[in-house]
């Protein structure tokens, strides 16, 4: 993402503490972040803090009479790519639901030309509180993007809807905000990680897939409009934010989650390390050692990738090839035997578990080689191509 001008603001609830860990991500970032505060989030965390994290001054009162600040509630939110609401209280979205210019905040937001985010924190009673749900079904009508909040144990104690989401989701949900629509209306399922195939009710077969690039798909392909489906094997990598994750053990269970969801997908993209086997005869009990070698019978997995290509009503199918030698020429035969349009070749030595990858595309028109990048990178990348196929 290029380097964006966002305008942060801040109201005053408790979880406008984070707002500084979002400040220093997003600065980090390398975008350039103003912020503007209400005077209640003044009596959270001091103007100061956010002076030093951004690195620029911190309005909070329409009538500052510094010079920058002469027409900020003009200048700041018009020379902004997004105007960013972090934490956003019940009294902020009912302002800004009703058009108010009552304050610093409220002011630019009616006076923007970017687009605003809200991105709520609230009890949960407050939140569920029938006038507050309206508010937040008229700023969606207004096209204002509402984030969250997350459910889960709040600063009050209690449990439920309310809770702010995280710093590192909302730069990240930020971090996409601007890509390329390319994906709007689609719907796009993916598998994503290994699979464990058991042998006794603690041991498996599995491999050293990490998940890292099937989640970064899952998340260029929201970015890009979508509306995601991932199942996933197990992994250690948080849920992404705003996809639906169906989390699976077994090839069979990944097989079968694929199948009942895969009517409603336009894409499919199995990122997956399947397992190619499994053990026929799992052990309802710990196998204990014993005199003799025991022998595992395995017998093969389903094939989801070439199963999903060859329904009737097929959608477009985006394979992965993990080779460990002759790249090109394996995974040339396996995108002609799976009959998939768009194959994506990685050695797996490099990829597996790696934050970076690079790929080669794989489609009728021949081979587009990527550079070695990151792999949210990588999938902006493929997310990019799947659009021209479309
Ligand atoms: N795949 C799948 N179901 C399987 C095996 C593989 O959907 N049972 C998918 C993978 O998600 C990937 C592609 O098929 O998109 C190729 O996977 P890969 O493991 O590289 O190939 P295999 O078909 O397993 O062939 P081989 O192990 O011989 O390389």
């Amino acid at each position: 993402m290029k380097s964006k001008r966002i305008l942060l603001g801040i109201t005053g609830g408790i979880a406008a503490y984070k707002a500084a860990e979002l400040t220093r991500l997003l600065v980090k970032a390398g975008h350039h972040v103003e912020v503007v505060m209400s005077e209640a989030a003044t009596r959270f965390v001091t103007p100061l803090t956010f002076q030093a994290l951004s690195g620029h001054a911190v309005y909070s009162d329409v009538w500052d009479a510094r010079p920058d600040n002469a027409m900020a509630h003009i200048e700041m939110s018009r020379r902004a790519d997004v105007f960013i609401i972090v934490p956003a209280t019940a009294d902020c979205l009912f302002k800004l639901a009703h058009g108010a210019a009552s304050d610093l905040i409220s002011t630019m937001a009616s006076a923007r030309t970017c687009p605003l985010i809200v991105v709520p924190a609230m009890n949960r009673q407050m939140w569920e509180n029938p006038p507050n749900l309206r508010n937040v079904a008229q700023l969606k009508a207004d096209g204002v993007s509402v984030w969250g909040p997350a459910h889960g144990v709040q600063a009050c104690g209690e449990t439920g809807p309310g809770r702010m989401l995280e710093p590192e989701e909302i730069a990240d949900l930020l971090h996409g905000f601007f890509d390329e629509k390319h994906l709007a209306g689609r719907r796009v399922l993916l598998t994503a990680g290994p699979t464990f195939e058991p042998i006794d009710t603690v041991r498996g077969i599995t491999n050293i897939s990490s998940g890292k690039m099937g989640y970064a798909l899952a998340r260029a392909c929201r970015d890009a409009g979508a509306d995601v489906t991932l199942v996933s094997g197990p992994t250690a990598l948080p849920p992404p934010m705003g996809v639906r994750l169906l989390p699976v053990q077994s090839a069979n269970e990944m097989y079968q989650a694929v199948l009942h969801e895969v009517g409603h997908s336009q894409i499919f993209i199995a990122v997956a390390a399947v397992a190619d086997y499994r053990v026929k005869n799992r052990s309802e009990h710990k196998l204990k050692k014993g005199e003799h070698l025991p022998q595992l019978e395995l017998v093969e997995n389903p094939d989801i990738l070439a199963t999903v290509a060859s329904l009737p009503a097929a959608p477009f199918c985006v394979g992965f090839a993990a080779e460990s030698q002759n790249l090109l020429e394996f995974a040339d035969s396996k995108r002609r035997r799976k009959k998939v349009p768009l194959l994506v070749a990685n050695l797996a030595q490099q990829a597996m578990g790696a934050d970076d990858n690079q790929v080669v595309l794989l489609d009728d028109a021949g081979q587009h080689p990527l550079p070695l990048q990151a792999k949210s990178d990588v999938a902006r990348a493929i997310v990019a191509h799947i659009a021209t196929l479309l």
